[in-house]
């Protein structure tokens, strides 16, 4: 194989910006799958499934395509401008059913068309009505509202909730998958105590570093590729659970040794990923963090800093408090900073000038700070290492 060709596949395997679709290239999420194949099989019960950004709802939404055998999986992509009646339309006019179709000649055979269904106009379309479009079909389907977070109206999201508490309680051969980018289920459809126990809730963490590693190298022994032990550890550590950033960082490191002919990914092609990674990174992201580092001077409090909350020991909700930071602080830059020297610096991350970074949260009286896009964690790393390589 010459190198373009090699290229070309890197690009398959390595999917930065595109969720999984193919079931040979997803990795790990055993638990969720279960849970939702779970939901699916059970009469009447419903799915809501939210994580980060990048963390891989999208890709694992795809793979309901795979997981059952005779349903029928329509995925649509909501945006801000979503109605009630146009997610629904855009989601019937999806239904595919099959016929069977004999033609009876000299040789008699049978071949299956696959129609779409008659979907009324938009204004048309009300609750009642799509429970009369679904009645009339046969075979078990499932629903996916991908990007839910996209809708911020509170009407739309309890006419979702109706919705959903009709189909469970008079079609039991629909199951709905919502997902969206949130931290809770409240979050992305609002309370309604109604569907509480209709609704199974699925949390998409991001990967652990097991799921990473299996990754990574399952991907590479597609490419017929294999990576040093340590090169392994500090991609899996840089990409901080990001599949993502696992994708790029391994798509860049992968071209680098392919270039040099060789089928081992060491130090020298990890090194030139990181650069590469930076430059591709979500132009919101080096935008941000730019604008929180900015500095006259040539020595940079604020990059230490963000450092430290990127290496600080978060909790589940991915806070931590100016203790955490201190810590690392202290070590990255071998200062003896009390905690209040530190107050100054985390206050101002979280302020418009520098592009409100960080966010506060409260946990019992302490204050705590996240990043407020969660992947910059990753990039933070990113951007360390490539200080080290000047
Ligand atoms: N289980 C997985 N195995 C391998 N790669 C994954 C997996 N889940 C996500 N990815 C990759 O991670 C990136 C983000 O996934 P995506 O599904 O788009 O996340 P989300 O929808 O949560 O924003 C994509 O590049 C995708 O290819
Ligand atoms: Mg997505």
């Amino acid at each position: 194989m010459n190198q373009e060709s090699k290229f070309l596949l890197i690009d398959e395997v390595f999917t930065p910006s595109s969720p999984i679709e193919n079931a040979e290239l997803f990795t790990g999420r055993e638990q969720q799958i279960a849970a939702i194949k779970e939901a699916v099989r059970e009469k009447g019960q419903h799915a809501i499934m939210h994580g980060l950004r990048g963390a891989g709802k999208t890709s694992l939404a795809n793979m309901t395509l795979y997981l059952f055998q005779n349903l029928m999986s329509i995925k649509i992509t909501c945006n801000r401008e979503d109605s009630f009646n146009s997610i629904w339309e855009r989601a019937l006019r999806k239904i595919r059913f099959a016929e069977n179709n004999k033609t009876i000649g000299f040789i008699s055979s049978s071949r299956t068309e696959i129609f779409p269904i008659e979907v009324p106009p938009q204004n048309m379309i009300s609750a009642t009505e799509v429970e009369q479009i679904l009645l009339s079909i046969n075979g078990n389907m499932l629903f996916i509202f991908d990007e839910f977070d996209m809708i911020k109206s509170k009407k739309v999201k309890s006419q979702m909730a109706d919705m959903i508490k009709l189909v469970s309680d008079n079609l039991p051969h629909v199951s709905i998958l919502i997902v969206g980018i949130a931290e809770s289920v409240d979050e992305l459809i609002g309370e309604h105590p109604s569907i509480e126990r209709c609704m199974k809730q699925i949390e998409l963490p991001l990967m652990n570093d097991n799921e990473a590693k299996d990754m990574v190298l399952r991907n590479l022994s597609y490419l017929k590729m294999n990576i040093d032990e340590h090169v392994l550890l500090k991609i899996v550590d840089m990409a901080s659970g990001f599949p993502n950033y696992l994708h790029l960082l391994c798509k860049y490191a992968a071209k680098a040794a392919v270039r040099e002919n060789n089928v081992q990914i060491a130090v020298k092609h990890f090194d030139e990923a990181v650069i590469k990674s930076i430059e591709n990174s979500d132009y919101t992201i080096k935008k941000t963090y730019a604008a929180a580092v900015k500095s006259a001077s040539t020595k940079n409090r604020f990059a230490d800093v963000l450092l430290a909350c990127a290496l600080a020991e978060a909790d589940e909700t991915n806070s931590f408090d100016a203790y955490d930071v201190l810590e690392k602080y202290n070590r990255i830059t071998g200062a003896y900073y009390k905690k209040e020297q530190l107050h100054y610096n985390l206050g101002m991350l979280c302020k418009k000038e520098r592009a409100e970074i960080l966010t506060k949260t409260r946990k019992s009286k302490t204050t705590r700070y996240k990043f407020s896009k969660p992947l910059i964690k990753a990039f933070v790393k990113l951007k360390q290492h490539e200080e080290q390589l000047k």
